[in-house]
């Protein structure tokens, strides 16, 4: 792997292809090409990243962001670390990787992929010095550039999976609520909350989307009114606060979202919005589905309140739309995040099939095999 340092946008243009998926994520073997999301959906940039440390900011910054999305860049952000390494020994290339993979776990805090992905970076990263048998640091980082390009591979089939799981939950003519965006831009493929809708398409089965906004950072509005028009997908945008108007008028027969953390008492971490989503659902008698990959969820957090929450800037709120929009110096709280207690779940969907409550059984019982 060349050892090329710097960053380069190496294509802008105005308005996507139709039709054309866009991929979040595309490692070229010496970098990594990031579509920048927050430029979305007016232009398309992707980024050329040759270090840790831009991929580091790229999920700060949120360039790439999503659950699982986050998860497989900080895995090629371990490829790109562990590949600056100048020593020869074994132990220093393991404490070397250990220190990427520390760094990289401190750009974001909620989503667990993030370090469900280096932990299994890690984990690899000990196999294949004893694998190799001594071998070479070239060996080294080639198993570890394996292990990335396996997670994102996986993603793919795990998403598709959760959406073959969720689709008999649909029927044709459904209208289907969902918030953020937990689509194909969040993972390497389908995505997770927005599979079924896919896979409903591909079955020639017709479902009503409608897509809250997101405020404050409008990943509805930007990203999943995005892709779901791009593959030409029924997909009606909202402003977050016209959902309960819609449930009320009969229009919406299921929640589905994504999630960054799924705790083990059933009780989820998902963008901000989620929960009230969840309590108007209750209150119209509409099921409230979660989808999940079994890399959001963590058995190691016992309650939603466990799981910390995110909080970003002030100027995301005070600043929208291209202009000031609150009065110098107000006060602002900005939780990227909340936990929709378990109660409000109606079912949880991942890879390996749907689980509903008791959840701090049913979620354990995924793992059992
Ligand atoms: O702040 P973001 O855009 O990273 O938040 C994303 C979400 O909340 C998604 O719903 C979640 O990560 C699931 S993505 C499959």
């Amino acid at each position: 792997m060349s050892k090329k340092k710097g960053s380069t946008p190496v294509t802008s243009a105005k308005a996507a292809v139709s039709g054309q998926a866009l991929s979040s994520l595309v490692w070229k073997g010496d970098r990594l090409s990031m579509l920048d999301q927050r430029l979305l959906p007016e232009t398309i940039v992707m980024l050329d990243l040759f270090t840790a440390e831009e991929v580091w900011d790229g999920i700060h910054a949120m360039k790439v962001r999503g659950a699982p999305a986050i998860g497989m860049a900080a895995a090629y952000g371990v490829v790109l670390g562990a590949s600056a390494y100048d020593g020869t020994d074994a132990a220093g290339w393991l404490e070397h990787v250990h220190g990427v993979c520390g760094h990289l776990a401190t750009s974001r805090p909620t989503a667990v992929n993030l370090f469900w992905a280096l932990d299994r970076m890690k984990k690899r990263a000990g196999e294949v010095i004893a694998e190799a048998g001594g071998g070479q640091v070239e060996d080294w980082n080639a198993g570890l550039e394996h292990e990335a390009v396996a997670i994102q591979a996986e993603d793919e089939e795990v998403c598709r999976q959760i959406g073959v799981h969720a689709l008999p939950l649909f029927e044709d003519g459904m209208g289907v609520l969902t918030h953020c965006n937990a689509g194909g831009l969040a993972t390497a493929k389908y995505g997770t909350a927005l599979a079924p809708m896919y896979l409903a398409q591909e079955n020639g089965i017709h479902l009503k989307v409608f897509a809250d906004e997101t405020r404050p950072v409008l990943q509805g509005a930007r990203l999943t009114a995005f892709e779901l028009q791009q593959a030409g997908i029924d997909v009606t945008l909202l402003c977050d606060n016209m959902a309960g108007m819609v449930m009320s008028k009969g229009w919406v027969q299921a929640v589905i979202v994504g999630t960054d953390r799924v705790a083990a008492n059933g009780d989820v971490a998902n963008k901000i919005g989620t929960y009230s989503l969840a309590v108007l659902a209750k209150a119209h008698g509409i099921p409230f589905y979660v989808a999940s990959p079994l890399s959001t969820i963590d058995l190691q957090t016992a309650t939603g309140a466990d799981i910390p929450i995110e909080e970003r800037s002030a100027e995301e709120i005070t600043e929208s739309f291209g202009k000031r929009t609150a009065p110098q110096g107000i006060k602002v709280y900005n939780p990227a995040f909340d936990i929709t207690p378990h109660e409000y779940i109606t079912a949880i969907i991942t890879e390996k099939g749907i689980v509903q409550a008791p959840f701090s059984d049913s979620l354990t019982a995924l793992f059992a095999d």
